[in-house]
């Protein structure tokens, strides 16, 4: 077995999974998250589409339930995510720029006033940046309805609402050096204006063959170099190595090895060195306050679903709950 990795990287970073109600309570993982774990996502329940029913109108049941949940077990909650282009009723967008401003204003200070002093941080505004080299902003809903200044009226509204908790901009392939450098511009001309900004959650769903350590260390570096708090917030390490065209069109995309135990065995023994590099840089970051996973256990991972359907085994620990070469990797001193 390896250790509590909560306690083994005390004082360097908290050690956060992802989970709603549904993912904690399972019997495998929810030993697991309280051995280990001293923060806690909701992987869905705090997202537009879980909690608002309507304009105005709130559920806020289950994501009560991971916060009680939560405070029991002395865990932390990052919440995520409060203005996306997914997981986002169509109604948020009906009607003129004012109206939309309006109720994305309402959405923010209603929500983050009900978990004031609940939360340590939010992920204010999640995957702003454009994928290709072309637009700095990502071509979203808020984007088309608001402009860039969509992301400013957020972060204004938060902080409004909650003076303490940490605003962040959460984004993937941040590892990207170019996707990198076009968030880095968005930011100084948030910090430019003045905007709140606390840091910046690093997604990190990579797989065994990229991205290089060196990438990552980048995108840590340069966040610090801004004076923002780094987390990693969404790390798995997905078995296939997938051309680009696999997520842009899904062509290309590996097919099902978990079948095949030869490769499978090669794809964990490559999984393992892969985390081991990347725990090996996130040493290095003292701005590198939280690293998550997306997922407790292989039980139970969205990677089985996206960008296709296939078998995969991206955590650190596998389906039976039992430590998988990753985790002996990032907690060997080895
Ligand atoms: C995913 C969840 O894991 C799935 O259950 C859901 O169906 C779709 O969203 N980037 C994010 C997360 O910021 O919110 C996404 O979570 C995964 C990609």
């Amino acid at each position: 077995e390896v250790p509590a990795l909560k306690t083994h990287f005390a004082g360097k970073f908290r050690i956060g999974m992802a989970a709603d109600p549904s993912g904690y309570q399972d019997p495998i993982a929810q030993p697991l998250i309280l051995k280990h774990a001293n923060s806690i996502t909701a992987e869905n329940a705090f997202k537009p589409a879980s909690l608002a029913t309507a304009p105005g109108v709130y559920n806020w049941a289950t994501a009560d339930a991971l916060v009680a949940f939560a405070t029991a077990n002395n865990l932390v909650v990052r919440g995520h995510t409060l203005v996306w282009h997914q997981q986002t009723p169509d109604w948020f967008f009906n009607g003129t720029a004012a109206d939309i401003r309006a109720r994305l204003e309402a959405y923010i200070t209603d929500v983050v006033t009900h978990f004031k002093g609940k939360l340590t941080c939010w992920d204010v505004v999640n995957e702003c940046t454009s994928d290709d080299g072309s637009a700095v902003y990502r071509n979203s809903r808020w984007y088309q309805t608001l402009g860039p200044q969509y992301i400013e009226i957020a972060l204004r509204a938060a902080r409004a609402a909650d003076p303490n908790v940490k605003l962040f901009i959460n984004d993937y392939s941040t590892e990207d050096p170019a996707k990198f450098a076009r968030l880095m511009t968005l930011v100084s001309e948030l910090q430019a204006r003045g905007v709140p900004l606390d840091g910046i959650g690093h997604q990190l769903h990579v797989s065994t063959g990229t991205p290089t350590p060196a990438n990552v260390d980048n995108a840590l570096r340069g966040v610090a170099a801004k004076g923002l708090i780094n987390h990693v917030t969404e790390l798995d390490v997905s078995l296939y190595d997938d051309p680009g065209s696999c997520f842009a069109s899904k062509a290309g995309c590996l097919a099902d090895l978990t079948g095949d135990p030869v490769a499978l065995a090669a794809a964990l023994k490559k999984q393992a060195l892969q985390y081991r590099a990347l725990f090996n840089v996130f040493l290095q970051h003292p701005s590198l306050q939280s690293v998550t996973t997306w997922g407790i256990a292989d039980n139970h991972t969205w990677l089985t679903g996206f960008p296709i359907n296939r078998g995969n085994r991206p955590l650190l620990f596998d389906a039976a709950g039992a430590a998988k070469p990753a985790a002996r990797a990032i907690t060997d001193d080895a």
